[in-house]
């Protein structure tokens, strides 16, 4: 990287010096003898590091560094950005003290300086500060970088259907506090999307937002991922290292797919969500923290505490506010916004091309059941977008399996009866193995669903002599949706 380096110094001989040392270095070097050009010269020119005496005539070095903090400050609340360090018009800077000014030069490092050097030093002493603050620029760089290409990943969240939103509204209340939150949904409904917003909307937001994913790390290497462990713990320890809760202090810790969690590691989280506090693997001295909890399963977490699998105690630890995702197949409405909005990043993908939906590919969409949510939906529309050879999304590019899809002439009860009693019977029926259906024919979820006890709900299913077990055919889509499409 050819860097564009200020030096400020009021002795000439220094000046020159650290010139033609920049210059030997093969970066860009800019001069200022006073501290009053050398903020101008920070503002109009950005150089990408700035060495700074910290004896200046007028406007002294220290005054120089806290007027770029100011800057810097300002910089953040106007672009909501991540506090990095310095913003776009404020450079690293690196003091140049005199010896006997320590104490200046501390309290230069507490305004934001990354380094100092004590005057007189060698060439070989100041080209290795240089490269060091240098390296540093060009890792935040690159955490900016991948930073970015994380939000534009989960970039806006998009959707209007009533129970999205009024689930997406409980998220953002709860942001603002502390509180543990369990987000609750199917593969693919957006659980990340919405933990990811959550931390966004939470004043953590400066702070790191740390995922862990609980089913795809090995049952006993995730005690170590989480809490970290000390020196010497097991074979192969050979330092401490900091786990997950550690490395998000301050921010949010995000355990995915915590359904998938051992029971002996569930009792260690307990205690942390209980007193903040943990033992890092082979550590006998507790560790306090600072996070923030979000969890996210797509399993029936009430079903595994039945069944042993997950504890109670942490369960309601967990869900002070659960906030519950529907699947996309109960918001189509939402089908086309979305649709549009991965065929708009779609773009990104380096093909100069930019594409639509026909009409009988947009009722294609919103006939589909999607099994696996909004990932699906994001899948099929990327893999059209780069196989449909013109710029006009056709049914055939998309290829939905038929299996999945609900065809308009079955989307009605099944009975061709006009009479108010056969009706409203085709329809209980519909109800039912609806519920069935979407609660994988678990008929305890289902009679939750439709907030009937499971005892009365098995009876109608026997009433109507309705299997529980999958029929052969899908069960059609709700009557108001036929209306719709009337
Ligand atoms: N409301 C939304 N607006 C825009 N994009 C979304 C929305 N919800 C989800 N997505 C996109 O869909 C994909 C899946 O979302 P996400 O990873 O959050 O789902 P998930 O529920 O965590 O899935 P899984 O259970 O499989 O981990 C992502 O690429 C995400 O960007
Ligand atoms: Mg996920």
């Amino acid at each position: 990287m050819r860097a564009r380096i200020l030096i400020v110094d009021d002795d000439p001989d220094i000046l020159l010096g650290l010139e033609n040392r920049v210059t030997w270095m093969g970066h860009e070097p800019l001069t200022a003898d006073n501290g009053k050009d050398g903020l101008r010269l920070i503002q109009q020119e950005e150089p990408d590091l700035v060495l700074l005496d910290i004896q200046l005539p007028g406007l002294s070095g220290l005054e120089v560094l806290q007027q770029v903090k100011e800057l810097t400050d300002r910089d953040h609340s106007a672009n909501d950005a991540p506090h990095l360090g310095f913003g776009p018009t404020t450079p690293p800077i690196v003091m140049l003290t005199a010896f006997g000014t320590i104490e200046r030069a501390v309290q230069a490092m507490q305004l934001g300086a990354i380094d100092f050097v004590t005057k007189p030093f060698t060439g070989d002493h100041i080209t290795v500060v240089i490269n060091k603050a240098l390296a540093l620029i060009a890792l935040r760089r690159r955490v900016g970088a991948l930073q970015q290409e994380v939000d534009d990943r989960y970039g806006p969240v998009v959707g209007n259907n009533v129970k999205f939103v009024s689930q997406l509204n409980l998220a953002r209340q709860a942001a603002a506090s502390s509180v543990t939150v369990l987000i609750l949904g199917e593969t693919g409904t957006g659980k990340e999307v919405v933990a990811r917003s959550i931390h966004h909307w939470s004043p953590r937001k400066s702070k790191p937002f740390v995922a862990v994913n609980c089913a795809a790390i090995p049952k006993d290497l995730l005690e170590n991922e989480l809490f970290g462990h000390e020196k010497g713990a097991f074979t192969g320890a050979v330092k401490r290292e900091a786990g997950k809760i550690e490395i998000a202090e301050g921010g949010t810790v995000f355990l995915d797919e915590i359904g998938d969690m051992s029971l002996q590691l569930q009792s260690h989280l307990l205690r942390v969500l209980q007193d903040q506090t943990f033992y890092r693997v082979g550590g006998t001295t507790s560790v306090h923290s600072d996070v923030r909890f979000i969890a996210a399963t797509n399993k029936d977490l009430k079903q595994a505490i039945r069944q042993g699998a997950f504890r109670e105690d942490l369960y309601y630890r967990l869900e002070v506010i659960s906030v519950t995702l529907p699947p996309l197949r109960e918001r189509m409405e939402d089908v086309p916004a979305l649709a549009d909005y991965f065929l708009s990043r779609a773009g990104k993908l380096g093909l100069q091309k930019r594409c639509t939906l026909s009409e009988p590919a947009v009722r294609l969409l919103t006939q589909y059941r999607w099994p696996g949510n909004i990932r699906e939906l994001e899948n099929v529309l990327t893999r059209a977008y780069i196989l449909c050879p013109g710029n006009v999304i056709e049914p055939e590019h998309l290829h939905l399996s038929s299996e999945q899809t609900a065809p308009f002439q079955e989307a009605v009860p099944p009975t061709s009866s006009r009479l108010y009693h056969e009706r409203t019977e085709a329809y209980s029926r519909w109800i039912l193995e609806d519920a069935l259906k979407r609660n994988d024919w678990n008929q305890t979820r289902a009679a939750e669903e439709l907030g009937l006890q499971r005892t009365y709900f098995t009876k109608l299913l026997r009433q109507k002599q309705i299997p529980g077990r999958p029929p052969k055919t899908p069960p059609a889509s709700p009557p108001e949706q036929d209306a719709d499409h009337r």
